[in-house]
């Protein structure tokens, strides 16, 4: 069912100057909520955002029997004293995708873990082969009926370290390894693994809880398992792809952004093509400034997985490659259907042609307000950015999907000078995840 019962309205043509605070990674957070799992207590984990994604891992955890609690604005507490269930509510796994990652800990931990099929953005068809061929590998038994699937172990004792090689660096696959692996005997190499800095940041935590991993954000990971983990008190890395929507915001109109609180280090792509796209980006150990010219420069996109460019920020960088005079190509190469902002950008009247996972974008034009609807997380950003410049008031409608990936992106918009106002039932309700303060 479509959202249409929340909304925004942005009044494009202002320039953004200024700075924005940036939250903790939403996609560093979602695998460290799950690897408290692994151990028996209290883990506490500081500068986790506010997102109805986090909230939702909140329930799912809470469904098998966690304790959760705010401890502060940004600091949860997760007590996994009481798990004893090991069937997440399939509702709540269906809303999110993410919380497939309960399957390693669970697995490991206990023996056994029931998943129901995950959900998630609509971004084509998104298996979970690789997860199931890790657990397999560490010595899972698995059976799969139509709504789910069940990851036993069958033999007496711990998950059994082994070799493998993953026949694509999945983010998700390599987490839920790592973790399952972290309480194995023995050791398990990962081969071909993702080395987002999301990775690293799990190691960190599976380490402080007392699990050896090595090669963390290489290309081969090595994880030393123990009989017992204890619980861990962590602080996530800062959300490059939030961090990263705002400087294509802040070039879209033409102004100076300066991001706080970011790690640059983890940025160096989306930096790399603002710079060809004609910013002056300069960096500091946690800040990152944008300064833009009037004229963006047309810049050709080819999304990889980390250190390459990221594919949770293409549909921003097509945006604003909407108002680059020229032609810029933009390659798709980990998701399916990753151009959904495409359609909606033209209606807006830009001129873009989709051919498979390939998009041309002929920029120049500019683009006109209208009603436009939100299909995905990134997609809402890359609409709120191409509103921020466009001729008139835009409508954004949607916003469950933009409360997945964003905390007060108002507040945080029309801080720096963006002229936006809305509604959203979600600001009295729905009080962990927030489009408004
Ligand atoms: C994570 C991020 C998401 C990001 C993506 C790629 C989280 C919570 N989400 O998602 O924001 O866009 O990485 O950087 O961290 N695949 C398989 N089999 C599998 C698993 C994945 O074929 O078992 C395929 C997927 O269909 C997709 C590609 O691998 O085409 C990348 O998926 P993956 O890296 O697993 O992404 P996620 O972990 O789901």
């Amino acid at each position: 069912m479509p959202d249409t019962q929340s909304y925004l309205d942005i009044e494009g043509g202002h320039r953004l100057n200024g700075e924005i605070p940036i939250y903790g990674a939403k996609n560093a957070c979602l695998p460290i909520m799950a690897a408290t799992l692994l151990a028996r207590g209290a883990s506490h984990i500081e500068n986790v955002p506010r997102l109805s994604d986090v909230f939702t891992l909140a329930e799912v955890l809470k469904s098998l029997g966690a304790k959760v609690r705010w401890t502060g604005d940004h600091s949860l507490e997760i007590d996994t004293t009481d798990v004893t269930c090991l069937e997440p509510d399939p509702e709540l796994v269906n809303k999110m995708r993410a919380s497939v990652l309960v399957m390693g800990p669970l697995f490991a931990r206990f023996g056994q873990a029931m998943i129901p099929m995950p959900g998630g953005c609509s971004l084509g068809k998104r298996p979970i082969d690789l997860h199931l061929f890790g657990m397999e590998a560490l010595g899972g038994t698995i059976i799969e009926n139509c709504n789910n699937v069940v990851v036993k172990n069958t033999k007496a004792g711990r998950v059994q370290g082994n070799e493998m090689e993953l026949r694509f660096p999945s983010v998700g696959a390599t987490e839920n390894i790592m973790m399952a692996a972290s309480l194995a005997e023995g050791t398990t190499t990962i081969r071909n693994a993702a080395r987002e800095p999301e990775i690293m940041d799990l190691a960190h935590i599976l380490t402080s809880m007392g699990a050896k991993v090595v090669g963390a954000g290489e290309y081969v990971i090595t994880i030393i398992g123990t009989p017992e983990l204890r619980p861990a008190d962590h602080r996530v890395i800062p959300d490059r792809i939030e961090a990263g929507t705002y400087m294509v915001a802040g070039a879209m109109t033409g102004g100076k952004i300066t991001l706080l609180d970011v790690c640059p280090d983890h940025m160096t792509a989306t930096v790399e093509h603002l710079t060809r796209a004609g910013c002056s980006v300069t960096t500091d150990i946690d800040r990152i400034t944008v300064e833009s010219p009037d004229i963006i420069r047309p810049t050709d996109i080819r999304t990889l997985p980390y250190p390459g460019f990221a594919t949770d920020i293409q549909p921003q960088f097509m945006a604003l490659m909407t108002k680059a005079p020229g032609q810029s190509l933009f390659v798709e190469k980990i998701f399916e259907r990753r151009f959904l902002a495409a359609d909606e950008l033209k209606r807006m009247g830009s001129d873009i042609r989709v051919l498979e996972n390939c998009a041309l974008v002929n920029g120049g034009q500019k683009l006109k307000a209208c009603e436009v609807t939100a299909p995905d997380i990134r997609a809402a950003a890359a609409l709120v950015i191409a509103a921020l410049w466009a001729e008139g008031s835009t409508r954004i409608s949607g916003l469950v999907h933009l409360n997945r990936g964003y905390e007060d992106p108002v507040e945080k918009l029309t801080n720096v000078g963006a002229r936006i106002t809305g509604h959203s039932p979600n600001r009295i309700n729905h009080k962990e995840a927030r489009v408004f303060k």
